[in-house]
């Protein structure tokens, strides 16, 4: 792996000024506030969403470790310290989780990822499922929706009816068919208007997006403009160094780029398991 991180910062030295360059979502420089504005008028609107059903056995059966802390929760507790490290250094609200292709573990990283944000306490989160063509939050959550998000953001269905919370600081967006036209969708006004409406009304410190892989489809391309960052999840031992870069690239050419997660390695450590990232 060690081969790996050389070629890829090779690759990026020899870049001229790529992501450096990159457009960017303009910083709203609403970095997190160390001692928090805590409004009960806020808690009160977050308690009237419907709640989560917890099923820690379906969840551990997908692999999501994060609801509670320990060993198994470990890679994700560090990774959520990392990401919000670059959260609060640079005042990032939307992290979008993204691959080359399908499989690669965002899904898992990012229920993971939101499990382990439910017990930050001082910070409210979302996690909205994007891949609108492979949806999977749902499942992984063992959750059963009547509605979707298409339905919700082409305005037929209240955000507030279909979402889930977790406690007092986590909700999910979820879907559990796929869902028409993602693309345009994704692209579409309605979906900035609904991530403004989401940080406003739940005063949201961090929103998590499961996205579809970019290789696949142009789904990603054009929302990747609305986040201030993602975060990139490899297949370590399957993708291929050249498509990591290439990938890199891209997603460097939209948004910033937070970070590398080498996600299904044959080898740990005892702190990380098998998540890596070096940023
Ligand atoms: N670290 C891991 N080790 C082994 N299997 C994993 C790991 N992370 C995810 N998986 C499995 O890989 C499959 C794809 O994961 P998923 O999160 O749905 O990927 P994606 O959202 O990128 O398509 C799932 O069956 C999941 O349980
Ligand atoms: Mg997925």
């Amino acid at each position: 792996m060690e081969r790996l991180q050389a070629a890829l910062q090779k690759a990026r030295a020899q870049r001229e000024g790529g992501a450096a360059e990159a457009p960017r979502r303009k910083a709203r420089g609403s970095v997190i506030p160390t001692r928090r504005r805590r409004s009960s008028m806020i808690d009160d609107v977050w308690q009237t969403l419907p709640e989560l059903e917890v099923n820690t056995d379906v969840w551990q059966l997908h692999r999501l470790f994060a609801f509670k802390g320990g060993a198994d929760a470990a890679p994700f507790d560090l990774l959520r310290t990392k990401l919000l490290r670059l959260v609060r250094q640079h005042g990032w609200k939307r992290v979008a989780i993204i691959s080359a292709n399908a499989d690669a573990g965002k899904s898992t990283t990012v229920a993971n990822l939101a499990l382990s944000f439910s017990r930050q306490k001082d910070l409210r989160t979302f996690a909205v499922d994007f891949d609108l063509r492979r949806p999977s939050m749902a499942r992984l959550l063992g959750q059963h929706l009547q509605t979707n998000m298409g339905q919700v953001i082409r305005g037929e269905v209240a955000f507030e009816q279909h979402v889930r919370r977790l406690g007092t600081n986590m909700g999910f967006a979820m879907n559990d068919l796929p869902v028409h036209q993602p693309a345009e969708l994704l692209q579409s006004a309605r979906t900035a208007e609904l991530i403004g409406h989401i940080e406003e009304k739940y005063s949201t410190d961090l929103i998590l997006f499961d996205m579809p892989p970019m290789m696949v489809a142009d789904d990603a391309h054009g929302f990747l403009r609305l986040v201030d960052a993602a975060l990139i999840v490899i297949e370590a031992e399957r993708t291929p160094l050249k498509q990591i870069d290439i990938l890199e690239r891209q997603v460097a050419d939209l948004t910033n780029v937070a970070g590398i997660v080498l996600n299904k390695c044959n080898y740990s450590d005892e702190y990380t398991g098998s998540y890596h990232d070096y940023y």
